[in-house]
C-alpha cells in the first residue's frame, strides 16, 4: 500500500471514528434529557390524591390547576377512553396529545400534538380511580432545541476536524508525497536509459525530507553522469592512444607478408620499430592498470619511507644517464612519510623523468625535500620549456598534453602522479612559466614523529 493510500485510510477512519464518538455523545446527552423530562412526568403523575382532588375539583367548576402548569397537560379520561375533563391549559395545542390508545402500560412515551405541526411531547397516563385515568404531557421544544443545538454544534466541530485533516493531508501530499512520486518516476528514468540521461528534479522546498532528497538525488544524477561521461572519455582516448601503435605493428606485419622487408637490414630496422611500439603500448596498458589500482586506496603497502633519500637515489641514476646535467638534491627537516614506498618512487620517477624529458640535455634540475609543520614537500624543478597558464589546469588529466610539446607521450604520466598521490591523501601542484621552467610539487603527511 502506497504512503498516499494509507495517509487516505487513515484520515477517513479518524473522520468515521469521530463521527460515531459525535453520534455517542449526542445519543447520550439527548437520553440524559429524556430522563429528566420522564422524572418529571413521573412526579406528577406519580401524585394521584392530587390528582383526584384537583379533577374533582375541576368537574365541580370550583378551579383549575392549569394556571399554575403552564407547559403540562393533564387530561382526565373516563375508563373508555373518552375525555372528561381537561385540568391543565385545554387551550395551547402544543401540548394535547393525540393519543393512540395504546399508551396505558407503555410507561413514557413520545406522541404528536393536536397543533398539526412537528411538536411533540412526552407523556403517560396514570390510573386514578374505577372510572377516571389521567393522561399527563409534558411539552418536548425546550429538549428538542437543546438537542438541534448541540447536533449542530457537533456537526460543526466534526467539520472543522475534517478540514483540517484534509489540509493537513493535502500539505503531507504537496511537500512530501508528491515530490517522492516525482523522484521515482525521474529514477525510473534515470535506469530506464542505463544512468546516461542527467536529470534533474525539481527538488523544492529544501527544509522538508522530500527537498533534501531531491538534492541529494539531483547531486547522485549528476556524478553518475559525470562518472559515466569521464569513463566514456577515458576508454574513447585510450582506444585511440592504443590504436597508433597497433596500426605501425600492422602495417609492419602487412609489409613483411607482401614481402616488402628485403633485406636484412629491413627486417632488423622493422623489428626494431615493432618492438619499440610494443613497448609504448605496454606502458600505456601498465599506466591504465595502475590508475584502476590506485582508485582502491587498501592496495596501498604503508611504511616510513624518507623523501629525501628517494630524491638522493633518483638523482643518483639521473647523473649517471645524464653527465652533463647539474642535478642538486636540497633537504630540510625530517622528510620522512608514512607512505608506499614503491609507489611514490614511480611518481617521483615520472616528474623526474618530465623535468629531463621536457628540458634541454645540459639544463640544470634540482629536487627538494623539506619539512613545513606537519607536512612533507617534495619540489622537481626544471629550467625546460615551462607550460602556459592556460594549460596548468589540465596537465595533470589522463592523456592530456600540452600542444606541440615535443617528445612523444602517451599523457598520462602525470594522472598516475596524481592518483598515486591522492591515493595517500596528498596535495600536488604546478608552477610555471613558458620558456623559464616548471616546478612540480606533492606534498604529503609527515610520518608521526618517535615511530
Ligand atoms: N616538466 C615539464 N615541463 C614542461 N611541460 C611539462 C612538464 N611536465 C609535464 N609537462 C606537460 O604536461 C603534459 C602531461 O605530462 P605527462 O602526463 O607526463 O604526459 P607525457 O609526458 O606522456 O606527455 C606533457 O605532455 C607536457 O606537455
Ligand atoms: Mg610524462
Amino acid at each position: 500500500m502506497t504512503l498516499r493510500r494509507r495517509l487516505g485510510v487513515a484520515i477517513a477512519a479518524l473522520l468515521v471514528i469521530m463521527a460515531l464518538a459525535f453520534c455517542g455523545v449526542f445519543l447520550t446527552q439527548r437520553g440524559y434529557q429524556l430522563d429528566q423530562l420522564d422524572d418529571r412526568l413521573a412526579g406528577l403523575s406519580g401524585n394521584t390524591k392530587a390528582l383526584v382532588a384537583l379533577s374533582t375539583r375541576a368537574e365541580a367548576g370550583t378551579g383549575k390547576a392549569g394556571d399554575l402548569l403552564t407547559d403540562v397537560y393533564v387530561g382526565v379520561h373516563r375508563a373508555n377512553g373518552s375525555l372528561r375533563t381537561v385540568l391543565a391549559p385545554d387551550t395551547d395545542p402544543a401540548l394535547v396529545p393525540r393519543l393512540l390508545g395504546n399508551e396505558r402500560d407503555a410507561g413514557a412515551v413520545t406522541r404528536t400534538t393536536s397543533s398539526g405541526s412537528t411538536e411533540r411531547v412526552r407523556l403517560v397516563e396514570a390510573f386514578l380511580d374505577g372510572q377516571r385515568y389521567a393522561v399527563v404531557a409534558v411539552s418536548m421544544a425546550g429538549v428538542e432545541a437543546q438537542s438541534r443545538r448541540l447536533a449542530i454544534a457537533l456537526l460543526l466541530a466534526w467539520m472543522v476536524v475534517a478540514a483540517v485533516a484534509l489540509l493537513t493531508a493535502y500539505w503531507i501530499d504537496r511537500l512530501g508525497l508528491r515530490p517522492i512520486a516525482h523522484l521515482t518516476a525521474a529514477a525510473e528514468h534515470v535506469t530506464a536509459t542505463g544512468g546516461r540521461a542527467a536529470v534533474q528534479v525539481d527538488s523544492g522546498n529544501p527544509a522538508t525530507e522530500a527537498g533534501r532528497l531531491g538534492t541529494a538525488f539531483n547531486a547522485m544524477v549528476a556524478t553518475t553522469a559525470a562518472g559515466q561521461e569521464q569513463l566514456r572519455r577515458f576508454v574513447a582516448d585510450a582506444s585511440h592512444e592504443l590504436r597508433t601503435p597497433l596500426t605501425t605493428l600492422r602495417g609492419y606485419s602487412s609489409l613483411y607478408a607482401q614481402g616488402g622487408l628485403a633485406t636484412e637490414d629491413q627486417v632488423a630496422d622493422a623489428m626494431g620499430r615493432i618492438n619499440a611500439e610494443a613497448t609504448r603500448m605496454s606502458r600505456i596498458v601498465d599506466d591504465l592498470l595502475d590508475l584502476t589500482a590506485l582508485g582502491d586506496q587498501s592496495a596501498l603497502q604503508l611504511a616510513p619511507v624518507d623523501l629525501a633519500t628517494v630524491l638522493d637515489d633518483l638523482a643518483a641514476d639521473l647523473r649517471v644517464r645524464n653527465p652533463d646535467r647539474a642535478v642538486t638534491v636540497r633537504r630540510s627537516g625530517r622528510t620522512l612519510v608514512l607512505a608506499d614506498s614503491d609507489r611514490i618512487r614511480q611518481a617521483l620517477t615520472a616528474l623526474v623523468a618530465n623535468a629531463v624529458k621536457y628540458s634541454d640535455a645540459g639544463s640544470p634540475v634540482e629536487f627538494v625535500a623539506e619539512q613545513r609543520g606537519g607536512v612533507v614537500g617534495v619540489r622537481v624543478a626544471d629550467r625546460g620549456r615551462g607550460i602556459p597558464a592556460s594549460e596548468l589546469p589540465r596537465v595533470f588529466d589522463r592523456f592530456y598534453r600540452v600542444a606541440g610539446a615535443g617528445p612523444k607521450g602517451s599523457g598520462l604520466g602525470l594522472a598516475v602522479v596524481a592518483a598515486i598521490i591522492s591515493a595517500h591523501n596528498g596535495r600536488y601542484g604546478v608552477e610555471s612559466e613558458p620558456g623559464k621552467g616548471s616546478v612540480f610539487w606533492i606534498e604529503l603527511v609527515a610520518a608521526p614523529a618517535g615511530g
